[in-house]
């Protein structure tokens, strides 16, 4: 059987990720890798977990263990409204908001939803690897906009979507990482928030607010969602997921949006996968109703904030000149700048070699055109790694300056 003149046109859409290929070779446990975006298993809250598992199970078998309605549990979605209000200020009702099986899901429905093949999208330059490849096996002509410590430029964001208006093409939607943005760890500040959201309004698009990291916030105020920014008026949809904050293994999120969209994802979503666990959706509901998820945020940032500062301190003492890095105020990453001659693909075989991993920059643009920086994770690395391994890696850099 030639399998090859068989498959549809999305087969040859689909990149493999650099990450989860990557992931394979870093699970060798004599590597310190700094590549992948996990929490720190150390955190995971096991016990409370255990025993909210007995309770459900003890409590609402047949509904925990039955298949669920498509929008989702509705004792999640009570526990989910309460909490955007209480942290976001954000009031919405049941049906502005769908549980999806955690936000990678939501990203392959949004595509699928808006993006019909050379349809095109505006994302930031560079963006979450992940999202582009959902928008890329829908075919989406990925327009970035360039970025500074502060996200993406106002100026180059409005001369793109100018261009596309020249053009004749509309921008089916803008997609952001406003907080501690994967990779580079960056946080757009409010106004330039408020000026992104007016050219989304003036130029008839909406924004796909990315949002999986804002909990995890260090020092600092944080700015205002585009949701809440938008007052509910229908140019923003905001994901948000457990896997940062709580557990991803769960594959546990959700989006909320204009109550016209969210029904057509809901109806998108009775094709993809009926309903997402209702086990582990009332598992977390109950997790919420404890009040256990603040606390466990609170050790989390804590935990953290003393990595990023390891980390920070580790590169200053260790690279060498002309490296540069971001300073996140949040979230799992920073950003980590070589020297424009150095190349962070090549570099990885041989980082490899000194057993330390990272992912090269390159993977996260668009037109992967820039290839001298790579994004270091540092959540999951214990401190005697995260020390060891930065020796590895600016050893790695030295050896090819
Ligand atoms: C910006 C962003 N969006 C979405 C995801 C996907 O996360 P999940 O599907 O686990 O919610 C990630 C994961 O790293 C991410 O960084």
């Amino acid at each position: 059987m030639n399998y090859n003149e068989l498959f549809s046109k999305v087969v040859s859409r689909s990149k493999a990720s650099a990450i989860r290929e990557l992931l394979k070779v870093t699970a060798r446990p004599e590597l310190i890798s700094f590549a992948g975006g996990l929490p720190d298993p150390e955190l995971f809250p096991t016990e409370e977990i255990e025993d909210i598992f007995d309770t459900v199970l003890s409590k609402s078998a047949r509904e925990a263990l039955q298949y669920g309605t498509t929008e989702g549990q509705n004792t999640l979605k009570q526990e989910l409204i309460r909490m955007v209000k209480e942290t976001e200020n954000i009031t919405i009702t049941p049906d502005q908001i769908l549980v999806v099986s955690a936000s990678q899901q939501a990203l392959d429905m949004t595509a699928r939803m808006f993006v019909n093949p050379g349809d095109s999208i505006i994302t930031a330059c560079p963006t979450y690897l992940g999202a582009l490849q959902a928008f890329q096996v829908a075919g989406a002509d990925i327009l970035g906009v360039a970025s500074d410590n502060d996200g993406v430029l106002v100026d180059d964001l409005k001369a793109k979507l100018e261009l596309l208006k020249e053009q004749g093409k509309p921008c089916k939607f803008i997609y952001l990482v406003p907080d501690f943005q994967n990779p580079t760890g960056t946080t757009i500040p409010q106004d330039r928030r408020e000026q992104i959201l007016e050219l989304a309004k003036q130029y008839h698009t909406f924004i796909l607010e990315d949002s999986p990291y804002r909990q995890v916030r260090f020092e600092g105020t944080a700015p205002k969602t585009f949701y809440e920014l938008d007052g509910g008026q229908g140019n923003v949809m905001t994901m948000f997921t457990f896997s940062k904050i709580f557990v991803p293994g769960f594959r546990l999120g959700f989006i909320i949006g204009p109550a016209e969209v969210i029904r057509k994802f809901v109806i998108l979503k009775q094709a993809m996968d009926l309903c997402t666990s209702p086990l582990l959706q009332l598992v977390t509901a109950e997790f919420l109703h404890r009040g256990l998820l603040q606390n466990h945020i609170k050790r989390m940032i804590e935990i953290y904030r003393q990595k990023r500062d390891l980390m920070i301190k580790t590169l200053a003492e260790y690279m060498p000149q002309g490296v540069s890095w971001t300073h996140p105020q949040g979230g799992l990453f920073l950003w980590l700048t070589l020297p424009k001659q150095l190349d962070a693909t090549r570099l990885l075989a041989q980082a490899i070699d000194h057993k330390v991993a990272y992912v090269a920059g390159v993977d996260f643009y668009p037109d992967g055109n820039v290839f001298n920086d790579m994004r270091l994770n540092f959540s999951y690395s214990t401190h005697e790694q995260i020390v060891e391994g930065l020796k590895r890696l600016a050893q790695t850099i030295k050896d090819n300056l």
